[in-house]
């Protein structure tokens, strides 16, 4: 199995203390008939400046991950475990306390971004308050502030645009006004669910400098949620890979992508390296498990060409100083 060969970001992790550390996170929702153990004692650490992405196919729950960060999990879905940020168990916080945290803290660019945004206010509206809000600006600075961020993102005609409800723009254009939104109230921690999948190649490549240039600037710490291995190679300091609810692996961009060690991470690679005509040349076999239904033992044996009878047990996690995996194989 060959792994991908990409020219990779040249900015190491920093060894900072954590900014953001998950301890085994768990997260159940609850239906008349059935429970989904979407995320299983999920742990991970985002340190100050980092930014850290988090891959895995689809399912493997990634976005559920960033809404439980900001408790927007739903009301039928239990959280578990802990999420210290600055040293405060988000957790453990009253509604009202979390209220504060999210947006000037955390902000989160939703995958979907029609739900996001508030059909009956424009947009220069909902931008104008987060800067009010959040940025403390006054109401003549935030027209100002909203207008340049607009343009920042892409946007022509941004004075114009402020005027424009959600529906009056486009998939892309709406996805643009929220990374505007979420980067208007300067947070501490972007959490980014794939931000520039519904944008063409120019924009997407404006909007990934622009919040390379807000992370140095800003020392914006950033969760960046993606299927593009390009754009991680390109953009992060760390990977974190997801497999069905669990952190599988964790490493340096360099580690994971030239020295991957669970064979998830191998098949992932591999599943996105293509011939020269374009064709995939290996595609990982199977299916991920229905997430109510998990076997016991490692979740990834049924797809995984090296499992054995040790695989069906409790996996351990093993280490090469901070890259981390949870398999057999040493
Ligand atoms: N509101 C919900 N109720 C029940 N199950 C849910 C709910 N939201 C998510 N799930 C389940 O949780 C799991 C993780 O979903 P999630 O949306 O986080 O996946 P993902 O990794 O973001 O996938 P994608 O790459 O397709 O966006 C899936 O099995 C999904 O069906
Ligand atoms: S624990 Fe076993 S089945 Fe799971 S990835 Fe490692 S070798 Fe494969
Ligand atoms: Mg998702």
């Amino acid at each position: 199995m060959r792994t991908q060969s990409v020219t990779v970001n040249s900015n190491t992790a920093q060894s900072v203390p954590s900014l953001l550390s998950i301890e085994n996170l768990g997260l159940i929702f609850q239906s008349a008939d059935r429970r989904v153990h979407a995320l299983r004692s999920m742990s991970l650490s985002i340190a100050h400046s980092e930014i850290l992405a988090l891959v895995g196919e689809s399912g493997s729950g990634k976005s559920v991950t960033g809404l439980s960060l900001l408790r927007l999990h739903g009301k039928n879905a239990a959280l578990s475990g802990k999420i210290f940020y600055n040293g405060k168990n988000l957790l453990e916080l009253s509604e009202e306390e979390m209220r504060v945290y999210r947006g000037r803290e955390l902000a989160m660019i939703f995958q979907e971004p029609m739900t996001a945004l508030n059909p009956v206010f424009s947009v220069g509206f909902q931008m104008k308050e987060v800067l009010m809000l959040h940025a403390g600006l006054t109401a003549k600075n935030a027209e100002t502030r909203a207008t340049e961020l607009m343009s920042q993102v892409g946007i022509p005609e941004a004075a114009l645009r402020l005027k424009a409800y959600p529906f009056q723009l486009s998939g892309g254009m709406r996805q643009r006004v929220l990374i505007a939104i979420a980067l208007a109230a300067k947070p501490k921690i972007l959490i980014a669910d794939e931000p520039t999948t519904a944008l063409d190649v120019t924009i997407q490549a404006q909007i990934l400098r622009l919040l390379r240039e807000v992370n140095e600037r800003e020392s914006m710490a950033m969760l960046f949620i993606t299927h593009d291995l390009g754009i991680v190679a390109k953009l992060a300091h760390r990977v974190a890979v997801m497999y069905a609810g669990e952190i599988v692996e964790t490493g340096s961009v360099a580690e994971i992508f030239s020295a991957p060690r669970h064979p998830y991470t191998q098949a992932l690679l591999a599943s996105k390296q293509t011939a020269p005509r374009g064709e995939k040349l290996f595609a990982i076999p199977g299916t991920p498990p229905l997430m109510n239904e998990l076997p016991q033992g490692c979740a990834f044996a049924q797809r995984c060409a090296y499992a054995e009878a040790r695989c069906h047990e409790t996996i351990p996690k093993q280490n090469d100083g901070a890259h981390v995996w949870r398999c057999i194989r040493r």
